[in-house]
């Protein structure tokens, strides 16, 4: 896909081109057309037409001009803004089946957020995973002309945006779609050390298992000793406090709303079991195959910070990888068996698969030691929360009103759903165990368990939220613009909200 933004306010007529027309909800938008010949054939096309939804996108030939008719209010239950993004996710998919070189599209009157939008679902159409097919196809390249009239400087800026976010999520994406022995913990580690090295600003601290031992973050060694492959945990840390007022961010900079340098310190918590069999609690062989998607909010927290620190968002932002393989080997942790966490309570575990909780008790100690203001980790944690809100909406939980406020909004800004789940007390003392402090299982609503047992481990005074992505990562049917396999899903809400919390004050 190329992207080549004009200035025009008209495009000029090509034989080798396609033009496409945006539907916006009932009213016809973006669609100041063609030459002034065009013009008059379009209007006359579009009273012919009566108003949407269509059946499909229809595919006209206007004055000898083939025109793309693109229906942005087709899905129900999508946002106007996601609307837009299906309409161009579609768009592009017909114009490279149709081998179309190059399709102009009319945004004079677009908004930001509707241009930005258009792009995300043109780069959706452009993602393929098959690095494991024997015979690789490029996709067809389509030229996309964006005819942007005055806006062209404001849309190259928003071009080069959504570039670095799409890069990121392209990056969760594949990592997430890896089969589990490519990408073992030692091996993302690798990843995340070429991605730091080639990111100007990212720092990186890698613990190995006689590291994590020594320091005591007991949750990856009693998780991951029974693999042949050793846990670890990863450090990333960014500091762009100082882009902030007065001082060039550079050409990505969306500082200059910024008073004062924010003292806030975001810390991305991810869940990276690169498998999880779930230990000698065996899980069935029907849902195995996606454990190649647990370490989804490991993979999301390093795509979110490479794309935070090239965007040089004003802001500190962290990100702590929990990477460990739950697997059955002769040291597996035995059920019944009792450790003490990083912050000094005693777990036993009762459930060898609910592992998730226990590396990200290390990753909560890890994100206070470093100073974290706000927490948000990601995890695929529960199967409980796949049925109680399925692929399309993420739950999550948090302590802090203003924080949970800021998910859901940013989430919305991004066409990623949040809903605010309870950390419903009543249900505390199931996680009392005889013997140690807490177990890691509790009561029968499994996602409100899970997420009150990681608040045991939550650095006082910090604002934390917890996102149960378990199914919202990963699809194993097509979903919006997504096939078989990872989302993406956080990135960009977790993007926007560096972005939000850096623009404070
Ligand atoms: N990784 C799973 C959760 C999961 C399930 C993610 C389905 C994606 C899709 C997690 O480690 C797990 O197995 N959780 C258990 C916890 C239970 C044993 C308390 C679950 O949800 O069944
Ligand atoms: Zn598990
Ligand atoms: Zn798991």
């Amino acid at each position: 896909m190329k992207l080549n933004i004009i200035a025009a306010e008209t495009a000029k007529v090509n034989d080798n081109k396609a033009y496409a027309l945006f539907f916006v909800k009932e009213s016809i938008q973006f669609s100041k057309v063609l030459s002034a010949k065009g013009e008059s054939q379009v209007e006359s096309v579009l009273k012919g037409i009566k108003e949407g939804p269509f059946e499909d996108l229809e595919f006209l030939e206007i004055d000898g001009c083939n025109t793309f008719f693109v229906d942005a209010a087709k899905e129900r239950g999508l946002s106007a803004l996601d609307h837009l993004r299906m309409a161009a996710y579609r768009l592009a998919q017909k114009a490279m089946k149709r081998q179309v070189p190059c399709v102009s599209l009319f945004l004079v009157d677009a908004a930001d957020e509707q241009f930005k939008a258009i792009l995300h679902g043109l780069y959706y159409a452009d993602y393929k995973f098959d690095a494991y097919k024997s015979k690789q196809k490029e996709n067809f390249q389509v030229t996309f002309e964006i005819v942007a009239g005055d806006r062209a400087a404001a849309f190259k800026k928003i071009t080069e945006e959504v570039a670095v976010e799409q890069k990121a999520i392209t990056l969760a994406r594949n990592l997430i779609n890896t089969s589990a022995s490519d990408l073992y913990p030692a091996a993302f580690v690798e990843d995340a050390k070429t991605i730091a090295k080639y990111t100007p600003g990212l720092s990186i601290k890698v613990r190995n298992m006689k590291q994590l031992e020594k320091e005591g973050f007991m949750g990856h060694v009693t998780v991951g000793k029974g693999s042949s492959h050793e846990p670890h945990m990863i450090t990333l840390s960014y500091d762009g406090t100082k882009f902030t007022a007065g001082k060039s961010a550079g050409k990505f900079s969306s500082a200059k709303s910024a008073k004062r340098t924010s003292r806030d310190h975001l810390v991305i918590v991810g869940k990276g079991l690169t498998f999880d069999t779930g230990g000698l609690c065996l899980k069935p062989a029907k849902s195995m195959p996606e454990m190649i998607s647990d370490m989804s909010g490991a993979a999301t927290a390093l795509a979110a910070i490479q794309a935070i620190a090239t965007l040089k968002l004003p802001i500190r932002v962290s990100a702590v990888c929990c990477l460990a393989e739950n697997a059955i080997g002769n040291k597996s942790v035995l059920p019944g068996d009792i450790f003490k966490a990083k912050n000094g309570k005693t777990v036993m575990v009762d459930n060898t698969d609910a592992e998730g909780r226990l590396v990200l008790s290390d990753g909560l100690a890890e994100a206070g030691l470093i100073g974290a203001t706000h927490i948000v980790d990601l995890a695929t944690l529960t199967g409980a929360m796949v049925r109680a809100l399925g692929y399309a909406v993420t739950g999550f939980f948090s302590n802090d009103d203003d924080l949970a406020l800021k998910v859901i909004n940013c989430g919305e800004a991004c066409c990623e759903k949040f809903w605010s789940m309870p950390l419903e007390e009543e249900y505390a003392d199931a996680l009392k165990d005889k013997f140690a402090d807490l177990k890691n299982t509790g009561s029968d609503a499994g996602a409100i368990s899970a997420a009150l047992f990681l608040q045991e481990f939550v650095p006082e005074n910090t604002a934390w939220a917890h996102w149960d992505i378990a199914g919202t990562a990963f699809v194993t049917k097509k979903w919006k613009y997504t096939e078989y396999g990872a989302t993406g899903f956080g990135v960009q809400t977790l993007i926007e909200l560096a972005r939000e919390m850096g623009q404070s004050e």
